[in-house]
């Protein structure tokens, strides 16, 4: 949000001026500026793949990419434990089981752990990009081509991220984005699905808009091959995202300019440990985390600074999401889990049930670098506009604090 100006408003204006508000308008009309189809090409383009979908939210990305691989009743879908929960609802959605597996200091899949959790009814593994950055991309897309299960990438939190020089997204079958507000670029909301698959893509499409193949000019009564729902992207939304997406290369190396910057000032301290970053060029930089040496000395450092340690940080630890650990799904006879095609064993969600996420979570600190709100004010939070000077002072009540909590 902090770089949200001219830019996003001329594209705006154009599309409130031009009256056409849907993603679908008269082509041979110049005032029609197709927002939405300009802002999928440019995606696709940016990011090297063939295939761009834009919908309503990185969730309804998530519920298209298991809809369009066909993942529904009776199949497992391994997620970490550690993540945002529309991760974990869109596999209970599409009626399948979510698969909770372990995270290792990367905060991102643990591969060894994901190899255990394989059963005959895994249909794919879900590997989310956690807090700007690649996951272990080649281990896991070993795991899921020995298997023959697929590979999706919830790139929600990853926009931007690459890994050996090529983007997040683009190594699984489907990838999928989110531009809600918190993301390296926004729009407010909106969401982006990737593929190199033609056959994916018109499918992906057809699920997110009532079953219609690409470029649809009215009903076409007679062509559809799938019951879809609808899950579209407006114009005033791609106008937005389309200009935030120019912004990209500028937003990523200030983003990582500042981590790297408030990074080498409490690199002294040898006592910390930092999160194993898989690709240090390719990385976003929207977070600088860290584990502390003790439960004890996390807690008291969060409480310094004002923050909690990452356990404690609310919606994307699986031990803080009562409605997973209830089954509390939306109706009585609790679908997917007591579903006659699931032949599983029975499924729970339990505190303690992933040792390792929970040690690291519990150890580990995020100082925010490219959110507005920091949650930490000015002392000890920087941003995408933090001057050196700036950046300068809070890694030295950092250093301080963490010194004084050791
Ligand atoms: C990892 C992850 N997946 C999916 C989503 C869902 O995105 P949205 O809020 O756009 O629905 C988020 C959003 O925070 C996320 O962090």
């Amino acid at each position: 949000m902090d770089i949200i100006g001219d830019e996003e408003k001329e594209a705006l204006m154009e599309v409130i001026e031009s009256g056409y508000l849907f993603r679908y308008g008269d082509l041979s009309d110049s005032r029609f500026k197709a927002k939405v189809w300009n802002l999928e090409q440019d995606f696709a383009k940016k990011f090297g793949t063939n295939h761009a979908l834009a919908v309503s939210s990185g969730t309804t990305a998530l519920l298209t990419a298991l809809w369009t691989l066909g993942i529904g009743p009776g199949d497992e879908v391994i997620v970490p434990g550690y993540t945002f929960i529309a991760s974990i609802t869109s596999i209970i959605t599409a009626r399948a089981i979510p698969v909770l597996a372990e995270v290792d200091e990367t905060l991102t899949l643990d591969p060894e752990d994901v190899r255990k959790k394989i059963t005959p009814r895994t249909k794919a593994v879900m590997l989310v990009h956690m807090l700007g950055n690649p996951g272990h991309i080649d281990e896991i897309l070993k795991i899921t081509q020995e298997h023959n299960i697929h590979l999706i990438e919830d790139c929600a939190q990853a926009l931007g991220a690459t890994y050996n020089g090529k983007y997040v997204g683009t190594f699984g079958i489907i990838g999928t984005y989110s531009l809600n507000v918190y993301k390296t670029i926004t729009a407010g909301d909106g969401g982006i699905v990737i593929t190199n698959d033609e056959a994916l893509y018109k499918r992906a499409f057809s699920l997110h808009d009532q079953g219609h193949l690409p470029l649809r000019q009215g009903v076409e009564q007679g062509k559809r091959t799938v019951l879809g729902l609808n899950f579209r992207m407006n114009e005033i939304t791609a106008a937005v995202a389309g200009a935030q997406l120019k912004k990209l290369d500028y937003i990523k190396s200030t983003l990582k300019k500042n981590k790297n910057h408030l990074k080498a000032i409490i690199s002294e301290l040898k006592e910390i440990e930092f999160r194993k970053i898989l690709d240090e060029q390719g990385e976003v930089g929207t977070l600088l985390t860290f584990f502390m040496p003790t439960i004890e000395s996390a807690e008291k450092l969060s409480e310094k600074i004002g923050c909690t340690t990452i356990a404690k940080s609310g919606w994307h630890v699986y031990t803080n999401m009562e409605h997973l650990l209830g089954k509390m799904t939306i109706t009585d006879e609790g679908c997917p889990f007591t579903c006659p095609y699931y032949k599983g064993p029975e499924v729970n969600y339990y505190k303690g049930m992933l040792p390792q996420t929970d040690d690291l979570l519990n150890r580990a600190i995020n100082i925010s670098v490219g959110v507005s709100d920091t949650g930490l004010g000015s002392a000890y939070g920087i941003t995408i506009n933090s001057s050196k000077e700036e950046i300068d002072q809070v890694g030295k009540n950092l250093l301080q604090a963490i010194k004084d909590c050791l």
